[in-house]
């Protein structure tokens, strides 16, 4: 699919430089071109050599190389690709973007390039969460720069968290994306994900244990193969992802009407942990203690979103996946979930407190699906949700787009 495309491909310094090895290598197998820039930092980690014996070009390491700059110039070079990828993008290679920096080969192509830019960061999971770096990846982030991941995960440096850089099938799914040409690209796909959280009175609330990760995972690699994600969340642990539109609300009502806003949409996949109840007598002030006297709490129903959203009458995605959150018969529960929902799949996993899913890195899901059941293994949250994604990518390949106009 990249076949044609030349990308600028600049490798910072850090341990990831050695997978923009194998990146080049996938890039290339898919039949793009790739000019390799390599920091004076990067080249600590991977040789020239061997950067120019992967990518078959020369390695541009020197701004003030005069023989290039009379071939070609940087200009030139930051202007004639297709796109401009960053990997690994080094905190200190961020803050000089951020920050307008041009005092070396790469980040002077940062700075006089006119075409889009998409950054893996890569470092340590300490640095990763430092506000500097935060703030410069807000920064870049509304300079209209691209992102793909970094993932969460053992770090060479021996700590764990994010950090880590995205794999190189990854990047090139948000290069894919980045150009157009992802397997999703023209498809708008809902995604809901977190709790929701009822009031009882101004103060205080009923919530459940759902950190949100699982569906911050899917909406991620939703994007990443190219689709317009609504993502719709409730108040989760983790930060939303990037490239995503995002729609916060609190409670199960609020859901509803986003998910309804959003539509008509080509999937929808439900990762909610909806409150089943809301308390029907929530008061505009705080309650207050009241010698001795309990106060009664009544619940009304909420609103079924998935279910609805699987009985819509015109505006009913083609694919509409839901979540099965169980703790014992897994299997026998979510496939009665799945015909009584009237979604297409369901996605059912084991939260008993003893499989640590709920608010862990992990989960073990079982895909339902009118053909039966499939048993995934257990892996990371993000490895679930690629995996996913890949299937909705291949079952929407036969539909229709959804008529947005519609909306
Ligand atoms: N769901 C929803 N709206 C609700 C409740 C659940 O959209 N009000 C969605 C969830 O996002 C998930 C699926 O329905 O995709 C199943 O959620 P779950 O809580 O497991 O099912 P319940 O219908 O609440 O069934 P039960 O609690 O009896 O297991």
């Amino acid at each position: 699919m990249l076949a044609g495309k030349r990308l600028l491909l600049i490798i910072g310094g850090g341990i990831a430089a050695y997978k923009a090895l194998d990146l080049i290598r996938r890039l290339r197998e898919r039949g793009a071109a790739v000019t390799p820039v390599l920091t004076r930092a990067g080249s600590e980690f991977v040789t020239p050599l061997s950067v120019a014996a992967l990518a078959g070009e020369k390695v541009f390491t020197d701004l003030f190389d005069l023989t290039d700059e009379a071939e070609m110039g940087h200009i030139q070079l930051s202007r004639s690709a297709d796109l401009v990828v960053v990997a690994p993008a080094t905190a200190d290679l961020m803050a000089k973007m951020a920050h307008g920096h041009a005092n070396d080969l790469a980040s002077t192509l940062l700075m006089a390039t006119d075409t889009q830019v998409l950054l893996a960061p890569a470092m340590n999971v300490r640095m990763w969460d430092h506000p500097a770096t935060q703030r410069n990846l807000a920064t870049l982030l509304g300079d209209g720069l691209r992102i793909v991941g970094p993932n969460s995960g053992d770090m060479a440096c021996g700590e764990y968290g994010p950090g880590r850089m995205a794999e190189p099938l990854e990047i090139v799914a948000a290069i894919d994306a980045a150009l157009g040409q992802g397997p999703l690209t023209g498809k708008r796909i809902i995604v809901t994900s977190g709790p929701t959280h009822e009031p009882i009175d101004p103060v205080r609330y009923i919530a459940n244990r759902s950190s949100g990760a699982q569906g911050t995972a899917i909406a991620r690699a939703l994007a990443a193969l190219g689709a317009e994600v609504v993502f719709v969340t409730g108040p989760a642990d983790v930060p939303p992802p990037a490239g995503v539109r995002v729609v916060p609300i609190e409670t199960a009502q609020q859901m509803l009407q986003a998910v309804e806003e959003a539509l008509p949409a080509d999937a929808a996949v439900f990762a909610a942990a909806v409150a089943d109840w809301r308390v029907a007598s929530a008061s505009g002030s705080k309650i207050k203690k009241d010698a001795g006297r309990l106060p009664t709490l009544e619940f009304a129903e909420n609103p079924d979103i998935l279910a609805g959203v699987s009985a819509h009458a015109t505006k009913r995605p083609a694919l509409v996946v839901g979540f099965a959150a169980e703790t014992d018969d897994v299997i026998a529960h979510a496939t009665a979930k799945r015909a009584r929902k009237g979604c297409d799949w369901i996605v059912a996993n084991d939260v008993s407190p003893a499989t640590g899913i709920m608010g862990g890195a992990e989960n073990a899901v079982h895909l339902i699906t009118p053909e039966g059941c499939e048993d995934w293994p257990r892996m990371g949250k993000q490895a679930v949700a690629d995996k996913l994604a890949a299937r909705i990518a291949t079952a929407l390949a036969a539909t229709q787009p959804a008529d947005k106009t519609k909306a």
